[in-house]
């Protein structure tokens, strides 16, 4: 059997990112990866389309030059500006998988005349990216959006499973246009974390979709089809960068790999 034991490239605007690198862990576990946070950037939710589009080119580039045989974009709102450009940098036949066009395949093959809610920063919904790819793909199909700027600062600063936590997703999705959704989508790489609580706001009928496994399943899928995947003859080695490092960023690493993790700084935007 062919074998690639080069690593899976993953980034994001700062450790959100790490509950899709969590989800590729368990889907493969054999595989190796770099992981990049852009702390120093971070929050992407609200920076202009050509900010994050420079920010991925840098960030392209430094993996690539780390020799990473395929690019997860594990930011939603990254992947809603800045694909075409980390497309365009790696060239039209390296892999580069973002979070939101395996999840819009996956809403829109499952649900049929009805509709369905997605949640995510400002950037992420304002590029209405979500709503053209599903309905496109499935024109009977309804996407409503709505931007939830306050969750992931909220989630960052450890404030879920709580009253806090409870009453402002509440306040969230009982917004009107929610009322009749069949599935809401998690469209920042931020919400695992607080699944079970949306879960228990909308109840046993609306199906929480995590993006994070079903991205998890996509790249399995792309290694799988290009002959990419590692044999697992050794064991996988994990490298986490990020752009700015505080102890605060080190200690939240755990509520989102499960696992406590050692912060490697780059500077990549300094002479
Ligand atoms: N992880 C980012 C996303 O999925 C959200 C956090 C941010 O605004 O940078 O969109």
């Amino acid at each position: 059997m062919k074998s690639d034991n080069r690593p899976i490239g993953i980034f994001d605007s700062g450790i959100g990112g790490l509950t899709v690198a969590n989800a590729i862990r368990k889907a493969l576990p054999s595989e190796s990866f770099v992981y990049f946070g852009d702390t120093a950037h971070l929050p992407y939710g609200d920076k202009s389309p050509d900010s994050i589009r420079s920010y991925a080119a840098g960030i392209t580039r430094y993996l690539l030059s780390k020799k990473c045989k395929a690019i997860v974009i594990a930011c939603n709102t990254a992947s809603a500006h800045a694909f075409k450009t980390v497309v365009e940098i790696c060239g039209k036949d390296f892999p580069v998988i973002n979070v939101i066009d395996p999840v819009a395949v996956y809403t829109a093959e499952k649900f049929d005349q009805c509709q369905v809610g997605v949640i995510g920063t400002k950037g992420t919904i304002q590029s209405r990216l979500y709503v053209q790819r599903i309905e496109k793909l499935n024109p009977k199909l309804k996407v409503i959006s709505n931007a939830t700027p306050l969750l992931a600062p909220m989630i960052e600063e450890g404030f879920f499973n709580n009253s806090i936590s409870r009453t402002i997703i509440r306040n969230y999705l009982e917004r009107t246009n929610f009322r009749n959704i069949k599935a809401i989508i998690l469209g920042c790489t931020h919400y695992p974390l607080i699944a079970k609580e949306i879960k228990e706001i909308t109840g046993p009928h609306v199906e929480v979709i995590d993006s994070s496994k079903v991205v998890a399943a996509e790249v399995k899928a792309v290694l799988q089809s290009r002959g990419l995947i590692h044999n697992g003859a050794a064991l996988p080695r994990h490298h986490f960068y990020v752009s700015d490092k505080t102890e605060a960023f080190e200690r939240s690493t755990r509520i989102f790999f499960k696992e406590k993790i050692h912060l490697e700084l780059v500077r990549l935007w300094d002479k």
